[in-house]
C-alpha cells in the first residue's frame, strides 16, 4: 500500500540526509585547503553542474508539470533562475582568478557527465525531483558546506552568500513535487530507486576520489 505522500516526501528527505551524513563521514572530513589549480578546476566543474544539472532538469520538469499547477511551476521557475545566477557567480569568480569562466570552453569530465545524465534522463517530474531536488540538493548542501571550509575566503563567501543560501528552498520544491505526485506504491518505489542510484553516482563522481576529480578537471581545456 502507498504511504501518505506527505509522509513519504519527509521520509525521502530524511533518507537523503542520511546519505549526506555518509558523504560527510567518507569524504568531507578531509579539510585540506584547495590549491589554486584545484580551486579553479572545482569552480569550473561546479559552474558546469549549476547549468547542466541546475537549469536543464528543472526546465524539463516545468514542461512536464501541467499548466494548472501554477504555484509549483512558479517555484521551479524561480529555482531555475537562481541556478543560472549560481552559474554566473562562478563564471565571474573564475575570471577574477584569471581563469576562463566561459561555460562553453569547459570540457566536462566523465564524473560531470555521469551526474548530468542521471539528473536529466527522466520522463516524469517526480523522478527528476527525486534525482535533483530531494537527493541531489540535500547532499549538495553538505558538499557546499565542505567547499566553504576548503576554499579561499572570497570564493567561500560567494559560495555561502550567493549559492548555498538558495539550496534549502530547492530541496523544499522537491518535497512539494513528491507530495503532489508520489501517491502510488509504484511511484514511491521508483523514487527510492532513483535516490539510491543518485547516491551511488554521487559517490562515483564526487566520493573518495574527489580530489582526483578536481585534478582531472584541471587538465581540461578552457
Ligand atoms: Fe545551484
Ligand atoms: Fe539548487
Amino acid at each position: 500500500m502507498a504511504m501518505d505522500s506527505t509522509k513519504f516526501a519527509k521520509k525521502m528527505i530524511a533518507r537523503a540526509d542520511e546519505f549526506a551524513g555518509m558523504m560527510e563521514e567518507k569524504v568531507y572530513h578531509d579539510r585540506t585547503p584547495l590549491s589554486e589549480a584545484r580551486t579553479i578546476a572545482m569552480l569550473k566543474s561546479q559552474m558546469y553542474r549549476e547549468y547542466y544539472l541546475g537549469v536543464l532538469p528543472p526546465a524539463k520538469q516545468l514542461i512536464m508539470i501541467p499548466d494548472s499547477e501554477v504555484s509549483l511551476k512558479v517555484l521551479i521557475t524561480r529555482q531555475l533562475c537562481e541556478e543560472f545566477l549560481h552559474c554566473r557567480v562562478l563564471s565571474d569568480r573564475l575570471e577574477e582568478l584569471g581563469a576562463n569562466g566561459d561555460l562553453s570552453a569547459y570540457e566536462p569530465v566523465e564524473q560531470d557527465v555521469g551526474m548530468y545524465a542521471l539528473t536529466f534522463e527522466f520522463q516524469t517530474p517526480w523522478e527528476i525531483a527525486a534525482s535533483l531536488q530531494v537527493f541531489g540538493e540535500t547532499i549538495l548542501i553538505a558538499t557546499q558546506k565542505w567547499m566553504i571550509e576548503i576554499l579561499d575566503p572570497r570564493s567561500a563567501q560567494l559560495m555561502r552568500d550567493e549559492i548555498l543560501v538558495h539550496e534549502g528552498s530547492h530541496v523544499r520544491n522537491g518535497r512539494l513535487v513528491l507530495e503532489k505526485y508520489a501517491t502510488t506504491e509504484a511511484i514511491q518505489r521508483r523514487v527510492e530507486e532513483v535516490g539510491d542510484r543518485k547516491y551511488e553516482q554521487i559517490c562515483k563522481s564526487y566520493g573518495l576520489p574527489m580530489f582526483k576529480t578536481f585534478d582531472m578537471a584541471t587538465g581540461r581545456a578552457g
